[in-house]
Parts: C-alpha cells; sequence; structure tokens
C-alpha cells in the first residue's frame, strides 16, 4: 500500500521521530543507503514558492534521484477545466515514484492522493496544513532544545490564514507542549478546527493579542507574516504587521535560550536588527529543508510503506463543507466526507473545518 503525506496526522509520533533521527544522521554526512538513481519526483507547484520547492528538489538530486517542475496552474491543463482527479490519475500513469503538490485550494493534495497511484505529499495547501515544514520546525526544536515536551511556545501573526501554525501546533501539542500561546489579533485568530484539536489532546491554549505580555516565558517563539495575499481587501494589512512585530527592546525580556523561528518569507514582523540575536535560529531552520526533506522522501519510499497511515472514521455526507476555499466545494465531483469527532462534531476531511 502506498502512504501519502497530506496532514501531519498521516504519520505517528514514533514515525516523525523516525524522520528526525534519519535527518541526524544525514546531516552528520551518514547518507542512509537507498538507492535513488532512477527514481524520479514530480513537483507540481500551484501556488508561490522559493524554499519548498527548491528544497524538495535539492533533497531529491542529493538522494541521487531525478525532478520534474511544473509551477504555475495557467501552464497546465487544469486552466483548460481539467479535474485535479483527471490530471492526478494521468500523471502518476508517467512513471513518477512520488509527487509533491502545492495548490491554494484545502484539501486539494488529498484529492490528487486519492486518484494517484504513487505517493502524495502536501507541500501547503491554502491556509489548511503545510506538514513538510513541520518536521523541519520540530528538528529545528529538537536540535536546538534537545526535546519536544514540555515546551512553552508561542505562535504569533497570522494564525487564521498561516498553515504552517495549524499543523506546527497539532504536532506540538501530540508531542506534549506544555503551553500553546496563540499570538494575534482577533481578526486572525487560530481557528476553531485546531483548537478543537488542540482541546481533545488536552494542551493548554492561551489566547492573547500582545507578543509583550508573554515573551518572558517562552521557550519558542514562532513568527509569520500577514498572508495577504489570503486577507479580504478591506482589512488593513499593515497595521495588522506593525501590532505582531518582534524588536530588540521586546528580546532584552526574553529568556537567554529563547528560540525565535519563522517559516520565512519575513516580512515586517521579523525586523533585521534581530538577524544578529543568538537566539534567532530561522536561518539554521531554513537550512534544515534538504535534510529533513531527504529523510522525509527516503522514508516514504522505503520502510514507511508498511506503516498504516491515519486511521479515522469518515462519513459520507449529505452537506458540503461550510468552508469556502475548501476543494470540495471547486471540484463537485468529489464527495464530501467528514470525521467524526467526540461531542457530535464532525470535521472536513479534506480541508478539517468543523461543520456547524
Ligand atoms: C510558508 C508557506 O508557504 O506557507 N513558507 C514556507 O513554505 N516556508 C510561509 C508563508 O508563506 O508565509
Amino acid at each position: 500500500m502506498k502512504r501519502d503525506f497530506v496532514v501531519i496526522d498521516d504519520f505517528s509520533n514514533v514515525e516523525i521521530m523516525d524522520i528526525l533521527r534519519t535527518t541526524f544522521e544525514i546531516k552528520n554526512r551518514n547518507v542512509p543507503g537507498f538507492d535513488f538513481q532512477g527514481k524520479r519526483m514530480l513537483n507540481l507547484f500551484f501556488e508561490p514558492s522559493t524554499r519548498t520547492r527548491l528544497s524538495f528538489e535539492m533533497a531529491m538530486l542529493q538522494l541521487g534521484g531525478e525532478v520534474s517542475n511544473v509551477t504555475g496552474i495557467e501552464s497546465t491543463s487544469l486552466s483548460k477545466g481539467e479535474s485535479l482527479a483527471d490530471m492526478a490519475r494521468v500523471v502518476s500513469g508517467y512513471g513518477y515514484d512520488f509527487i509533491v503538490v502545492r495548490h491554494p485550494l484545502e484539501g486539494a493534495p488529498q484529492v490528487v492522493a486519492d486518484n494517484a497511484w504513487v505517493p502524495v505529499i502536501n507541500a501547503g495547501d491554502g491556509s489548511h496544513q503545510h506538514p513538510t515544514q513541520t518536521l523541519v520546525d520540530l528538528c529545528t526544536i529538537r536540535d536546538c532544545k534537545g526535546h519536544l515536551n514540555n515546551l512553552r511556545v508561542g505562535l504569533a501573526g497570522d494564525l487564521c490564514y498561516g498553515r504552517t501554525v495549524h499543523s506546527l501546533a497539532i504536532a506540538l501539542a501530540r508531542f506534549g507542549a506544555e503551553t500553546i500561546f496563540c499570538i494575534g489579533p482577533p481578526e486572525l485568530k487560530m481557528p476553531e478546527w485546531v483548537l478543537e484539536q488542540l482541546a481533545r489532546l488536552q494542551t493548554s491554549v492561551i489566547q492573547l493579542e500582545s507578543i509583550e505580555a508573554v515573551i518572558d516565558r517562552l521557550d519558542v517563539l514562532y513568527l509569520t507574516r500577514v498572508q495577504k495575499e489570503r486577507l479580504a481587501a478591506t482589512i488593513d494589512y499593515e497595521a495588522l504587521q506593525r501590532a505582531y512585530s518582534l524588536n530588540k527592546e521586546m528580546l532584552k525580556k526574553a529568556k537567554g535560550d529563547l528560540l525565535i523561528l519563522h517559516p520565512l518569507p519575513r516580512t515586517d514582523e521579523l525586523p533585521r536588527e534581530v538577524d544578529n540575536d543568538p537566539r534567532a535560529k530561522y536561518f539554521p531552520q531554513s537550512d534544515n529543508g534538504v535534510p529533513v526533506r531527504m529523510a522525509l522522501i527516503s522514508m516514504l519510499l522505503g520502510k514507511m510503506e508498511q506503516g498504516q497511515g491515519r486511521q479515522q472514521k469518515t462519513v459520507i455526507g449529505d452537506e458540503r463543507c461550510l468552508n469556502p476555499r475548501c476543494v470540495t466545494l471547486h471540484e463537485p465531483y468529489v464527495k464530501p466526507e467528514f470525521n467524526c469527532l467526540p461531542n457530535n462534531l464532525l470535521s472536513c476531511f479534506y480541508c478539517g473545518h468543523l461543520l456547524h
């Protein structure tokens, strides 16, 4: 059976730790004995990307494999009205060993995974999740702190439309974070579907609006940019950005071993004056992109094939998902499917949103 990596819950904690251990070995130049000669990766990037696409590409090249790239919906037959399902079925018949997909619609990589013969990796779907960035984030935290549990982590900025913080919050909760501080303006709050999952994992979550109010308590501060391209035109983007920016003065109050992370690209929330602070680790974090993805690819095409993947009970619903950016609303042949949660809650199998 093929394995996909579409959401962070597709991998167990044991599997994630295995990937982090393999990453450590790769970084110490003990590249695992996989033979990737003749293996081919297809990058399908339907949204802009620098880090994710290039680090996947370099990871595959370093493993000895080959890469094909498609960038932009307009360069494909999707722009002629082809369905995602047909495209996935067609390209997976061309001999690629796996597909990496980034798409603006939430749940789109799941549709590709459902229709492709080969493993599919989500490289970011709209505002939903970015599970491979989460592996990079966890790797950096573990490198710097030595562990992933009992941490006080501040996630700051655009918690609503930023996908990295969704998969990261879920992973941190699964690894036993002490407290997750969700720091952002009311307009950009952490979505309910993530908060519900954190509550189910019995994680202490504190929502607040100021970085300064908690900076002295944090072990990790993870900043994100306001996702201007996903915001309503009426929202004053610059004012939001100014309200959630870090500066040197604020860092005087922070712990000596605070870890400052950012998935990048940054805008004004993370000024260059912070770069020289020894606690700033966002460039080493970005450097981890290649070895983490090397580890992920080698394990997904290797011993992970035996694993189970997500164990969820889904029901086919008559209702449609209420998230306007969910793939099920844009690819009408996809049957709405929901995960059954405690308290009679249903969450969309594709984009995670709760059905109220
Ligand atoms: C992020 C993304 O694409 O979600 N970047 C990344 O992959 N490292 C963050 C962002 O665009 O703000």
